[in-house]
């Protein structure tokens, strides 16, 4: 089979480079190998609502430094589960709307599908793999939690922005000798609030890998403040969560695939070491900042080789996979390997190893 034509969708959560990977995506189709280029709107939704249109070479310029998708994404539309409705008494009614997926799709004649997104938009082509619908996919997302891949595009801008944030708040702790509590996005994986605050020289790093124990981090606030430091700062996973405990959510999505958000663990922590302490401590959400904005120069790179990368794996007739990063060289795993799954920090990963030689606390004893 020879390819003429090739949809490209962004899936999930926005992060910084998606429009990067578009670019390099859609630029060497048309240039090197001649295809057509059909942009899907808003993931998943736009194959479901049958929403796409042709992108020429003029759509794919000027876009490498956008924040965001100029194809816009969605984190509601899994084909096999999606929301067609609400019951009387007021839940949502799902369904499988795979059948009229496959109906567009070869309507536009779209050889194959690049799926640009984390481990929910991994899950969604699987489902249409098993279709037989081809697709590629190029692994996004700030949580860097995607399987058998090294980095993900959108990360280290991600890592940047915290960063800047972490130092600024630097600052503002020392001149008032408080404990400030900073909230990093990441779900259930401690990547970024890791890099972020090892980076930014944290005091304390939390993340949801390492239940903590609150005794251990207020005796480490109590320490450091009888030492004459005046000030602590703790950068914490919004998945952080107490030894025995839970994670503390912020809300339910009832129609999204995925439907926890969580958010606010900084807040409950900034009271709980205020009471026991008596240290007067802040807490900052960082939130949506961290996936907005322009990518770094990093993820500029990184999303143009995996953009490239993609192409020559169509041009290869090499379907069905997700580019990679593995020992700082571009591979490829089946994208069924890698839906469905995180890859969270490992106890012995060499940073961790490194910020506890440097004194800095996992708010555990021994750790
Ligand atoms: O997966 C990316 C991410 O930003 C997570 O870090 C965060 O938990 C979640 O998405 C937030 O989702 P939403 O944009 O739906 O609030």
């Amino acid at each position: 089979m020879s390819v003429k034509r090739i949809g490209v969708l962004t899936g999930g959560g926005d992060c910084p480079g998606l429009n990067a990977v578009i670019r390099a995506v859609a630029k060497t189709a048309i240039n090197d190998h001649g295809w057509e280029v059909i942009g899907i709107e808003d993931g998943f939704l736009g194959i479901i609502r049958n929403r796409m249109h042709p992108l020429s070479m003029g759509d794919a310029s000027n876009i490498l430094t956008q924040g965001g998708t100029i194809l816009g994404t969605s984190n509601k539309a899994d084909p096999a589960n999606f929301m067609v409705g609400i019951d009387e008494d007021g839940k949502p009614v799902f369904d499988d709307v795979t059948p009229r997926c496959i109906e567009h799709i070869s309507a536009r004649e779209l050889d194959v599908i690049v799926c640009i997104g984390g481990d929910g938009t991994m899950s969604g082509a699987s489902h249409l793999i098993s279709t037989g619908i081809r697709c590629i996919g190029v692994p996004k997302t700030i949580d860097n939690d995607l399987m058998h891949t090294e980095v993900t595009f959108g990360f280290h801008t991600a890592v940047q922005i915290a960063t800047e944030a972490l130092d600024r708040i630097h600052t503002t702790a020392s001149s008032h000798h408080r404990v400030m509590l900073v909230e990093m996005m990441g779900r259930n994986a401690g990547w970024l609030t890791l890099y972020a605050g090892a980076a930014s020289g944290a005091d304390v790093i939390l993340i949801p890998e390492i239940p903590y124990d609150v005794d251990v981090v207020c005796d480490y606030c109590k320490t450091r403040s009888k030492r004459g430091k005046a000030f602590t700062i703790i950068a914490v996973a919004e998945g952080a969560k107490p030894i025995g405990g839970e994670v503390v959510i912020d809300q339910i999505i009832a129609d999204s695939p995925d439907p926890i958000r969580l958010g606010g663990v900084s807040n409950v922590l900034a009271r709980q070491i205020e009471t026991n302490t008596r240290l007067e401590c802040r807490a900052t959400v960082l939130g949506h900042v961290q996936r907005g904005g322009t990518p770094c120069a990093h993820d500029r790179v990184l999303a143009t080789q995996f953009g490239y990368h993609a192409t020559e794996l169509i041009a290869a007739e090499e379907f069905n996979r997700m580019v990679v990063m593995q020992d700082a060289k571009l591979a490829n795993v089946p994208i069924t390997d890698v839906a469905d799954q995180q890859r969270t920090v490992e106890m012995d990963d060499p940073l961790i190893r490194a910020c506890r030689a440097i004194g800095v606390s996992f708010g555990v004893s021994g750790l």
